[in-house]
């Protein structure tokens, strides 16, 4: 019997989840996404082409990896539908290999409306994707969602206009546009007709597919420090991304994990508001966003940037069990002269290198930085780690002593092929 390798993000998302597990479904007979929806953007680079996979797990690039949407996963059928589109025009043959939960909840537009709402109405604002994401997970916990099986049910029509009338009562007191319930019922009955091929219970196909001896890879979405418990709440998701979230996202059980990669980029980046200790609102900052092409794959948004912070990652490291780090950029973080890590925090006077998201102790912490050696040139045909100039390798050299992690997978480039393999 197998066990399932787990990809996670260490920061804020954005780390290259996608990439890892992308390399991961080579080998892969299976890829899962258990957590979050629409409000994930993961970026691959496949022969020059460039994927921009929001819900539908990036193994099924490799057109032979089965692609499994589990229960954890809230799922918008209009951007889910487009996905799969998208991608049988690039000849993937989605229909052989997606599979879809009969347990994950669907998003409706009533929550993209009250997303919106309650975002525009917040004293704080979190800086959400407008996705309808914390709503629609809002609903599952409040007993109200409906879920993909419930979309073939007899009463389903009667249900929505339910939810409609309730939800619209909500939008009407804000003073907002109300939902059409007629329009929503005609358009959600068209969704279940096209997603039923693909629905299925997940649950009894991944313990089948890890007794089968399969290799089952899950492919994270958003990050830790997104996660509704260890994140930096309220500037957070509203799922567990972290290693509880894929167990609860999936029905798979501790035993059945494996490996687990700890996505990081050479630098960080942040999308959307809440603390960020390594941020740099100055010209470094703005350098690290172009090079990196730091913009929101969802949202378009430039992203916040700033050096890699190691305090940060020792703490994924220990929330999710982390055993192997995918350290992504080096290539771009490589074209500066002169770099900086994160080494412990300076909190009031006193140094640590313990990270708590409580927001007073992260708004009080002042970095403080290791420097290193860059300007290591094109490394994009580096085939090894002994291949790389010697300044890199006392960067990942530095990162494996600080956390105890073996970094495993390098990546030197945008494109599939420029990955280094320990
Ligand atoms: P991937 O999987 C980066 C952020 C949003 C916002 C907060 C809450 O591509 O790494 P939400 O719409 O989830 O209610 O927004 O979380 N956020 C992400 N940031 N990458 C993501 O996903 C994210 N998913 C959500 O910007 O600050
Ligand atoms: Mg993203």
């Amino acid at each position: 019997m197998s066990k399932a390798s787990v990809v996670l993000g260490c920061f804020y998302g954005d780390e290259g989840k996608g990439r890892t597990t992308d390399h991961l479904a080579q080998f892969a007979d299976v890829s899962v996404r258990a957590t979050g929806g629409n409000n994930a953007g993961h970026t691959i680079y496949v022969n020059g082409v460039k994927f921009a996979m929001r819900l539908i797990p990036s193994g099924i690039l490799s057109n032979k990896t089965i692609a499994v949407i589990s229960n954890g996963v809230v799922l918008d059928p209009k951007v889910l539908l487009g996905e799969i589109e998208m991608l049988k025009s690039h000849g993937i043959d989605v229909d052989k290999f997606l599979k879809i939960s009969d347990k994950a909840h669907i998003i409706f537009p009533y929550h993209t409306h009250l997303d919106v709402m309650l975002e525009n109405k917040r004293k704080n604002k979190i800086g959400t994707t407008k996705n309808g994401i914390g709503p629609a997970y809002c609903d599952k916990y409040e007993r109200c969602g409906i879920r993909l099986e419930d979309m073939y049910k007899a009463d389903f029509e009667e249900n929505v206009r339910h939810l409609v009338t309730v939800k619209n009562e909500l939008l009407e007191m804000a003073g907002e546009p109300l939902c059409d319930a007629d329009e929503i019922v005609a358009l959600y009955k068209g969704y279940a007709e096209a997603l039923k091929p693909y629905m299925c219970d997940t649950v009894i196909l991944l313990h089948k597919y890890l007794k089968e001896d399969k290799f089952v890879v899950v492919e994270g979405a958003q990050a830790t420090l997104l996660d509704i418990d260890f994140g930096s709440y309220p500037f957070v998701t509203s799922s567990n991304p972290t290693i509880g979230g894929i167990l609860t996202g999936t029905g798979l059980s501790a035993r059945d994990i494996g490996d687990v990669y700890g996505a990081i980029k050479a630098y960080s980046s942040r999308v959307g508001e809440g603390p960020y200790v390594t941020e740099l609102m100055d010209a470094t900052g703005d350098r690290i966003r172009e090079l990196g092409h730091e913009y929101g794959t969802v949202t378009k948004r430039p992203r916040r940037c700033g050096w890699l912070d190691l305090v940060a990652l020792k703490y994924a490291i220990d929330i999710n069990g982390i055993n192997y780090i995918n350290l992504n950029h080096l290539d771009t973080i490589g074209q500066f002269d002169i770099f900086k890590a994160c080494v412990a925090y300076e909190v009031n006077g006193t140094v640590t290198t313990d990270f708590t998201t409580n927001e007073d102790f992260l708004k009080a912490a002042k970095p403080v930085y290791k420097e290193f050696k860059g300007g290591f040139g094109d490394i994009s045909q580096c085939k090894t780690f002994e291949d790389l100039p010697e300044d890199a390798r006392t960067y990942i050299n530095f990162i494996e002593e600080y956390t105890g992690t073996m970094v495993k997978l390098i990546g030197t480039g945008a494109d599939r092929e420029n990955m280094i393999v320990r």
